[in-house]
């Protein structure tokens, strides 16, 4: 019953995860304080009486002391528990031996589940025990071998509903990262405060520090004992730690008396850009909120290229780092679902360099088997494509990795992917309900398989076929019709052999080589489809949106806009490697209303929000069906949309696979962009010809697929100002 037991109990208590919480502590005033506050129904300074009581299968077990006194706990568990177990200290290869030890039963070992919550705080002991100490903390769950997979996700799940962030990782690799990240930086803080206080001279001149000295050396206020016990415990990897840090003085030592500054000048810029990369990498959601204010705008006229193609930048990439030789990307998207991407395949040794906007990548690929155990969790972003792509190529590599995201791609649908890999014979483990991170423990022996997909989905078309490269034998995907293929084309384009039929079933052979290729990438017709509809809607508007991709998989926006009554023509049509491209001219014309059902969806999945703009502006009412897709996209676009279009004062209601717009006369207001892309984009467009400004907000996420839009969008004509969030600072 310290700061971490006694902050459990709470957050337990608070979300009503237990029907009665016991404590055990060998001190009686701290289970004395822990009945007088609430924090547990009872407690026994006697361990002996608590095991005597026996474990029910329900229960959870969890070990929150001092690393010295966890095997004296360990070795008093009653051996065919029933319940689970786990322990939540800061150093695990000793946790593994001692469980090795002293867990001999089998019950025991498959329930026994070691995790590590990162929530500590200087302040230590019960009394500062709080509630909230986990919310929105990370949690990594280190399974042993033994583990049960099952006991595995309960315990991620008790940690979810406790508001904590999971992530699982390999118990060697927690004691490496840990000794660098946590146990190196403690131990610094300890020893700098150390040094300074035993000069009697330097010890007067801490009342003079400013936030310097404070700011690092902050965590030697921890508590002496718990931390004497974690670098003991973690000694080996510690000292690997600190020899290593010391080179790194040593080196930062010599320039000084060599009078080297360049070379001094060079480290520490090196340090800043890393100490850059440690808070991008922080945590999956951003912090960097921007509202677009959108005003009528009088006509949209002009010549645009609109940021190149994302599926196949993410594409690109990917294959191009399991073939063999160079490969040279040009117009790559540099946005930041791609970047990420793009992050990732360095993370896993891939060999890529990028001009300074990434739109020029090179890549070095050393084939199918060149990639390498990642050293860090893999971000996707808000990435869907990054998550489910990259899921299939890992889940066939030598070594286990894991992949994360922010909020909203962690509450997307990862089962569809899932399962078929399973069926292929990968290792996943998700966390609640299907859902990112997953923990992909690669396995060398894939099988290949047929699949028949439940929904078109070139996601789980791509994640099924990424796998099946390294499955020999035939793997068929049956149940893709109109879903994009750029895949194909991609494997193609690296001299891959694809076969595919007309009702869209595709199939390879695994084990083929992939041979570097040189990629370009059109223009983005999921981003052009903004423009396209912003043209048609304002009176004269006349505008050509140059080098879209024009693969007859994604063309539903032009398809739908021409039935509409939209005028639009393509020029200049002419083959991209495997794909089409055009230049394509939009001119205002009045829309009238149609019903749009699931093939046009299928071809136009990601321009159906701005779909839903032009019939609010079309003449009738729109219907929608088929569309049942749009609700697990980054956010429920059917209600996200229903809702905007409902605030400018349009009828329009969501059916369950889809929506009914009355078009009508559009007025200003404020919108929830939800944080979605593609739904701030699509209000930017609804604003051109409403009748006052629309405000939108959590517009940030525009970065993701299409961070020129707001250059793009004033070029040709849009009114459009960028506000910081709870700002009055314009910023465009
Ligand atoms: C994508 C496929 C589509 C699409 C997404 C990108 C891709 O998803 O909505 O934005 O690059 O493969 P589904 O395949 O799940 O429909």
């Amino acid at each position: 019953m310290g700061l971490m037991g006694g902050s459990l109990a709470l957050a337990i208590k608070k979300h009503k995860l237990a029907k009665e919480i016991i404590a055990y502590d060998s001190s009686s005033n701290a289970i004395d304080y822990a009945v007088k506050k609430s924090m547990v129904q009872r407690g026994e300074t006697d361990l002996s009486l608590l095991q005597n009581e026996g474990t029910k299968e329900n229960d959870l077990i969890i070990i929150a002391v001092p690393l010295s006194a966890t095997e004296s706990i360990i070795q008093q568990l009653n051996p065919s528990i029933k319940g689970m177990v786990t322990e939540i200290g800061s150093a695990k290869n000793h946790l593994y031996k001692i469980c090795k030890a002293h867990c001999r039963h089998n019950n025991l070992q498959s329930n026994f589940i070691p995790c590590h919550p990162l929530a500590g705080v200087e302040n230590n002991g019960i009394a500062n025990a709080h509630e909230d100490l986990y919310n929105d903390k990370k949690c990594l769950i280190t399974p042993f071998e033994t583990s049960s997979p099952e006991k595995v996700l309960q315990l991620a799940e008790f940690w979810q509903a406790i508001k904590s962030v999971i992530f699982y990782m390999d118990v060697n690799q927690h004691d490496k990262v840990f000794s660098h990240t946590s146990h190196l930086p403690h131990l610094l803080a300890y020893t700098l405060i150390g040094s300074l206080a035993s000069d009697k001279n330097l010890a007067g001149f801490m009342n003079y520090s400013g936030g310097g000295l404070r700011d690092f050396c902050r965590i030697a206020s921890s508590d002496e004992k718990m931390w004497s016990d974690i670098f003991t415990t973690n000694k080996d990897q510690l000292i690997k730690s600190i020899s290593r840090f010391q080179n790194f003085l040593g080196e930062a030592r010599h320039a000084l008396q060599s009078d080297d500054k360049e070379g001094l000048f060079n480290s520490l810029c090196k340090s800043r850009k890393a100490k850059q990369l440690l808070e991008d990498s922080h945590g999956g959601n951003r912090d960097d909120e921007i509202d677009y204010i959108v005003s009528p705008c009088t006509k949209i006229n002009g010549e645009i290229r609109v940021d190149s193609d994302k599926s196949i930048s993410h594409r690109s990439i990917i294959i191009g780092s399991l073939a063999t030789g160079s490969t040279q990307i040009n117009n790559f998207l540099g946005a930041e679902d791609t970047i990420n991407t793009l992050n990732i395949l360095k993370i896993l040794g891939a060999q890529i360099t990028h001009s300074d906007d990434y739109s020029s990548i090179k890549i070095k690929g050393d084939g199918l088997d060149g990639l390498q155990q990642p050293r860090n969790f893999l971000n996707c972003g808000n990435s869907g494509t990054a998550a489910r792509l990259l899921c299939g190529a890992l889940s066939a590599q030598k070594f286990s990795s894991q992949l994360y995201g922010d909020s909203s791609l962690s509450s997307r649908p990862m089962g569809r992917i899932i399962d078929p890999l399973t069926q292929m014979g990968a290792n996943i483990y998700a966390s609640n309900n299907n859902n990112i991170p997953l923990l992909i423990m690669g396995n060398r022996k894939l099988s290949a398989i047929t699949y028949k997909m439940p929904v078109a989905s070139a996601q789980i078309k791509s994640a099924i076929l990424l796998a099946g490269l390294y499955a020999p034998g035939q793997t068929i995907i049956q149940g893709g019709a109109g879903s994009r293929d750029h895949t194909e084309r991609m494997l193609k384009n690296f001299g891959y052999k694809v076969s595919s039929n007309k009702n869209g079933d595709v199939s390879i052979n695994g084990k083929q080589t992939l041979h570097a290729s040189h990629i370009n990438i059109p223009a983005d017709i999921s981003s052009a489809a903004f423009f396209m509809v912003a043209a048609s809607i304002t009176p004269g508007s006349d505008i050509v949106l140059k080098d879209v991709g024009i693969n007859p998989s994604r063309t539903g926006i032009i398809e739908i806009l021409k039935l509409m009554g939209g005028k639009i023509e393509l020029i200049n049509q002419r083959q991209y490697g495997n794909e089409q491209t055009a230049d394509i001219q939009v001119c205002h014309s009045k829309l009238k209303a149609i019903d749009i059902g699931h093939d046009l969806v299928t071809i136009a999945i990601d321009e159906m929000p701005v779909v839903m703009i032009a019939a609010a502006y079309a003449e009738g009412t729109t219907k929608i069906s088929g569309a049942a897709e749009l609700r697990v996209k980054e956010t429920d676009r059917i209600a996200a949309m229903v809702d905007g279009l409902t605030q400018l004062k349009i009828n329009a209601k969501s059916t369950e696979d889809g929506a009914i717009i009355e078009g009508g006369s559009v007025q200003g207001g404020t919108v929830d962009s939800y944080e979605d892309h593609r739904i701030a984009m699509s209000f930017a467009v609804a604003a051109c010809g409403a009748k006052q400004d629309i405000h939108i907000t959590s517009c940030a996420n525009i970065a993701t697929s299409f961070p020129n839009f707001a250059k793009c969008a004033s070029t040709v004509g849009f009114n459009i100002q960028l506000k910081e969030a709870n700002s009055s600072a314009t910023i465009l």
